[in-house]
């Protein structure tokens, strides 16, 4: 077993991994969260509560492509309600065995139908610290919801994002508060949101980049209308699809935001190699959604392991020696990188991929013996002398 360090902090809260789940996919029940808790997880976040239980858009509301490449969402914000979340009852269950022991970090997930929601929600996780339930760690306040129908993403609109932060600065919440930021695709846009954040950096101690891409669609050919139901389809997009967009968010979130203010990372990550491109550009900590969705709760042993190995190979002894240390491009690396290439064996192929080759020796056996009957029967054969003979 390596000895490779994972340890690491969000908003000064420690973890015993830098790989925890992303809220949402298997995170609303205490049943789900139990198998996180039990995993090698370093943390549990729960699905995004809203004020009231809610069942959300009808189905379908998910969808999978069949390479696995992306995957969509239009949930429309399924959960138990926020005190179901912050009940001791559903915490308890949810740590299981662990709770005798080192209970992992607690983390919600908020995504209030209106400011007042939020502070309400706010409010209530206060007080339930403040009783003495201390493994609610800190809220991860979404800002970033696409699937609400009729609501615009929260922190695409910048006079929102400041009166929403201003207003909660007011309340001086003495938890940690991190933000679930949606993806930007310009850098400009990106700069705006930071320097907003920057103003309230004595109360949010971490950003989460990033939440789905939404105002994806995908169309069945087939039916020849949308996979997802509801909102005409629109959905958010997640998945190794995204992985592109979300490290550019992480690297520029760091790059722009004071330093006192974590960067997490979520986005398309399926393996410990992707973690490790998170790290490199700035995450101190990285979330898992869509794999653990497909998988479930072993993704996180899996990547944990994969991470260490990537890690150990590369000649580091812990996750956060990489944190920011993505290099700038250079010849003497890109020659490092085809070498690196050319020196591993070709990739084992997949049993699909072997099927497809068996099929092609078939196919081309069946050929050879059809194309030899056919030269037995309609090819004259030269005359022997035996069958001269026989005349
Ligand atoms: C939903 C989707 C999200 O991307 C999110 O952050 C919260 C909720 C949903 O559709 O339920």
């Amino acid at each position: 077993m390596s000895n490779i360090n994972l340890e690491t902090t969000v908003g000064g809260i420690p973890l015993s991994t830098c790989v925890y789940n992303a809220s949402g996919p298997r995170t609303g029940a205490s049943q789900a969260l139990a198998k996180i808790a039990a995993s090698s997880a370093g943390a549990v976040l729960t699905k995004s509560a809203t004020l009231e239980k809610q069942n959300g858009n009808p189905l379908p509301r998910v969808w999978h492509a069949d390479d696995s490449k992306a995957s969509m969402n239009s949930e429309g914000l399924p959960n138990s309600g926020i005190d179901y979340y912050i009940a001791s009852a559903t915490i308890d269950e949810t740590m299981g065995e662990v709770s005798g022991t080192t209970t992992k970090p607690y983390f919600v997930s908020i995504s209030g139908k209106t400011l007042a929601d939020n502070l309400d929600m706010l409010d209530r996780i206060a007080k339930k610290i403040d009783s003495g339930e201390k493994r609610i760690v800190s809220v991860e306040l979404n800002l970033a919801c696409p699937n609400v129908i009729g609501k615009p993403i929260i922190a695409y609109d910048y006079d929102q994002l400041r009166d929403i932060l201003e207003t909660i600065s007011e309340k001086k919440y003495t938890f940690p508060l991190g933000l679930k930021m949606p993806p930007y695709l310009d850098g400009k846009q990106l700069q705006l949101a930071a320097a907003i954040i920057n103003e309230y950096s004595d109360m949010v101690r971490y950003v989460v980049c990033i939440n789905t891409i939404g105002n994806a669609l995908s169309v069945d050919p087939v039916s020849e209308a949308p996979y997802i139901s509801s909102n005409g389809g629109l959905a958010g997009l997640s998945g190794p699809a995204a992985k592109y967009t979300a490290l550019a968010n992480v690297r520029q979130m760091r790059q722009h935001l004071k330093e006192e203010i974590d960067v997490v990372g979520v986005g398309g990550i399926e393996t410990g190699e992707d973690v490790f491109l998170f790290l490199l550009c700035g995450a101190t900590a990285v979330q898992v959604g869509t794999t653990h969705w497909i998988e479930g709760a072993k993704c996180f042993d899996r990547i944990v392991k994969e991470l260490k190995d990537v890690l150990k190979e590369k000649g580091y002894s812990s996750s956060s020696e990489v944190v920011g240390k993505l290099k700038p491009w250079s010849k003497e690396g890109a020659k490092k990188s085809r070498l690196a290439k050319k020196a591993k064996p070709p990739p084992k192929r997949t049993a699909k991929e072997a099927g497809t080759l068996t099929e092609f020796f078939a196919n081309m056996f069946m050929m050879a013996v059809i194309l030899w009957l056919l030269i037995d029967k309609y090819v004259p054969k030269p005359v022997t002398k035996a069958d001269l003979d026989e005349m």
